[in-house]
């Protein structure tokens, strides 16, 4: 998830492009760029870092000079961060110049067939290979930017937001979306570009914002002509006027970052799998891990080591690797690992999972378990982060850029990763059917859906929270593929509102924490059609006979737990070892309502930090 901005008009570009790049740097920082036309020479200045990082450069580097400009700020997907992988990227011929957000599928084999014609690449992104399309397009073709830019467009797989000017035309830039966001901003006599509004709101409220599969050819001065890429159909611009200001709009119009990327995890779990599972083919494909898929199945066992919300997805990852792939699974707190003279052998397999991909504790594991001869295979959201780079191989998240201290869509993402892995393992070692391979990944294509259902409890869900935000302890309880579900409901209380919370599974509560139900004790209990439905409705008439307070999670429909509950938060019905990708929505809708009305810092809270770089 990167943020692209652009300008056309009267005005001098750089200023706007600039400050419009500071206001998207939440999307991604980890490399920014601009490039300015005066109408004869184009000004480019990218490097790796921030865009303060940027300024810096572009101070010694260009004259600044030019009304059309376009930017962008990276949040690496191909190509690790760095300056050559930064954008904006020139066509070989130097005459056109592009920003991209999103991901090309299908760019290696665009690739190679451009090298076969004579393109060659500075950098590994599969930006710079659509900008050598566009040309070769235009080129052999003999067409205008637009049409080439349309072209291409239609031979490319894939999510993107782009905004690419050609030299021989100084007063028109060509966008196209798909998938990814693409606002335009009308002026007076002057167009802004941007992923959403907050770099052009002081400028204009009057946006366009266009929808999946059109481009817009922007002239300087004329109007804005808008077709639908595939059938080529001319679309009658709808201009919105927009109520919001900027702090609004980089939350997206959302109170807090983790509402928001709560809100995300539909289109982050499919961006997630985007281009890794083609359900109705019946195909999972994971670059990282195909050639190493013999060391998996082969492998003594699986040792996951993890932090905090990242040790919850590992949880959940043994439950479905033993279930479906019949691998053998430990799940270690990095943080103990590296100090417990762990007995490990060059036939085990180490997943090392991480949102920033710079947790200490983490990296030590994963050090100690190469040093002892171990396979490491790495999940982090962060690309070209320290983890990443340390392991043998792995699996990025596309979850973009999560900015909340309290880890939400992250860990949907991982979970999504991590099933993906053990179906794959599950099929080619042959121990899972046919059909129930094909049903699980028909079930993983609908989550995004019946996340984007559950997440409509949530005005429900804010008046259970306003009923116990006073409560001083929770139990929170959940039985085979929810009990790690039941770890991460607690965790996610503790962290923004400060009130105690344990997770445990609902069996064990009879060994102990039973004690401490009473009528002040709320109890979250995951009651989702499963195997242990029965036993689950059992631990219910326990608590109830000790007069505790039932919150329960249930499957749409469900009528048994909803007689015994005090409050129920329904989800939609999956496979059991896909509820935790559903059953974790209202757990973090509950802590986030509860924090909000307890007046806490939701998105930085007291005593935590984003990355736990240090022991
Ligand atoms: C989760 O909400 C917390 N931010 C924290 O427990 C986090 O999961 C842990 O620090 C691990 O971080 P990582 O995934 O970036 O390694």
């Amino acid at each position: 998830m990167c943020g692209i901005v652009g300008y056309i008009g009267h005005r001098e570009a750089y200023p706007i492009v600039i400050n419009g790049l500071r206001r998207l740097e939440y999307r991604g920082y980890d490399s920014a760029g601009i490039a300015l036309y005066d109408g004869k020479n184009i000004q480019l200045s990218k490097t790796k870092g921030k865009v303060a990082d940027l300024e810096k450069r572009a101070d010694s580097e260009i004259s600044k000079k030019g009304s059309l400009g376009i930017g962008h700020t990276r949040w690496a997907t191909h190509g690790v961060p760095n300056d050559v992988n930064s954008h904006p990227h020139y066509s070989n011929s130097g005459n056109l110049v592009i920003i991209h957000n999103g991901i090309i599928e299908n760019y290696s084999s665009i690739k190679t067939e451009l090298i076969n014609r004579g393109y060659t690449f500075k950098s590994d992104t599969d930006t710079e290979v659509l900008v050598n399309l566009i040309e070769e397009v235009k080129k052999k073709q003999d067409v205008k930017l637009g049409k080439a830019v349309q072209i291409a467009l239609n031979e490319v797989v894939g999510a993107y937001a782009i905004a690419v000017f050609d030299k021989n035309k100084p007063d028109e830039i060509v966008v196209a979306k798909l998938g990814s966001p693409l606002a335009i901003g009308v002026g007076d006599d002057e167009f802004f570009i941007a992923s959403d509004a907050s770099p052009f709101i002081e400028f204009t409220n009057n946006a366009i914002y266009l929808e999946d599969e059109e481009m817009a050819i922007i002239r300087r001065g004329r109007d804005i002509k808008i077709r639908q890429i595939k059938s080529d159909k001319l679309v009658k611009p709808f201009v919105q006027e927009l109520k919001l200001n900027i702090e609004q709009i980089e939350k997206g119009g959302y109170d807090h970052f983790m509402l928001k990327e709560i809100y995300e995890q539909p289109s982050v779990i499919k961006d997630t799998y985007r281009g890794r599972l083609l359900a109705d083919k019946g195909i999972i494909k994971l670059g990282g891990l195909e050639e190493y898929i013999p060391k998996f199945i082969n492998a003594d066992r699986i040792i996951i080591v993890a932090c905090g919300t990242s040790w919850h997805a590992g949880l959940v990852a043994e439950y479905i690797f033993e279930d479906l792939a019949r691998i053998p699974v430990e799940v270690e707190y990095a943080s103990e690992f590296r100090y417990r003279n762990p007995i490990i052998t060059e036939n085990d397999v180490v997943i090392a999972i991480s949102q920033s991909g710079e947790t200490a504790d983490t990296l030590a594991a994963i050090k100690l378990a190469k040093e002892k001869g171990a396979f490491v295979y790495g999940i982090c959201n962060v690309v070209g982060s320290t983890i990443s780079r340390e392991t043998h191989s792995g699996t990025y998240t596309h979850a973009g850029p999560e900015i909340g201290v309290a880890s939400t869509k992250a860990f949907t993402t991982q979970i999504t990763v991590l099933t993906m892995i053990a179906l794959k393992l599950a099929q080619v070692k042959g121990t899972i059917s046919k059909s129930d391979y094909m049903m699980h990944l028909r079930e993983l294509d609908m989550i995004p859906t019946h996340v984007a259902a559950a997440l409509k409890s949530n005005d429900k869900i804010e008046e259970i929270a306003a009923v116990f935000k006073n409560a001083t302890n929770f139990l929170y309880l959940g039985r085979g593929y929810n009990f790690p579900v039941a770890l991460e409901g607690a965790l996610k209380l503790k962290e923004i509102s400060y009130i105690h919370a344990e997770g445990y599974p609902a069996a064990e509560m009879k060994h102990g924490p039973i004690a401490l139900i009473d009528e002040h004790m709320p109890v979250v209990v995951i009651a989702i059609n499963s195997n242990h439905y029965g036993k689950v409705v059992s631990n219910i008439e326990e608590i109830k006979a000790r007069k505790g307070k039932i919150i329960a999670v249930v499957t749409e429909g469900d009528t048994v737990v909803r007689e015994l509950a005090d409050y129920v938060m329904e989800v939609p019905k999956t496979p059991e070892s896909l509820t935790p990708l559903v059953t974790t929505i209202p757990l973090q809708l509950l802590s986030y309502h509860i924090a909000v009305m307890l007046n806490k810092n939701v998105d930085q809270p007291r005593n935590l930090a984003k990355s736990v770089t240090v022991e």
